[in-house]
């Protein structure tokens, strides 16, 4: 049995419809939207690849079942820029080398977006680094990533 929701994502309003009840928000978005800058790590919620923002807060896309999200509003990497003009987010990153290979990217902005809404982060390096522990980085580019979010507050 087929089931349909709608879902507010990067400001546009769609109708979903779900052949799959145990269709996950993370292979929504990259195989049925092409929302592909949302990127798939561990798929178990251990790595934070996957972050977005549902209704401004951090969510583990792999996570979420799309079924549970009727009337959502849901912010993707794809979304946070304002047309040509980078988010100062991502302005940030670039400045502080926040990344090498950049899959983890996506999600350490998203995660940090997420922070910084919620007024949560704070200048303090520590804090940040603990309030963004769910988001792995292989590259180990904590350093950049940590001014990046300390400089996207100011
Ligand atoms: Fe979702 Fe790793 S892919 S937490
Ligand atoms: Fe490569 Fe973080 S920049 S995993």
């Amino acid at each position: 049995m087929s089931l349909s929701i709608n879902l507010t994502i990067n400001g546009q309003l769609r109708d979903i419809t779900l052949d799959d009840p145990r269709v996950t928000l993370l292979d929504l978005l990259r195989e049925r939207l092409d929302l592909t800058g949302t990127k798939k790590g561990c798929d178990r919620g251990q790595c934070g690849a996957c972050t977005v923002l549902v209704n401004g807060r951090r969510m583990n896309s792999c996570l979420a079942l799309t079924a549970s999200l009727d009337g959502a509003v849901i912010t993707t990497i794809e979304g946070l820029a304002d047309g040509d003009t980078l988010h100062p987010l991502q302005s940030a990153f670039i400045e502080h080398d926040g990344f090498q290979c950049g899959f983890c990217t996506p999600g350490q902005i998203m995660s940090a977006a997420g922070l910084i809404a919620e007024a949560q982060a704070g200048d303090d390096p520590e804090r940040i680094r603990e309030l963004m522990s769910g988001n792995i980085c292989r590259c180990g580019a904590y350093q950049g990533i940590t001014e990046a979010v300390q400089q996207a507050q100011r």
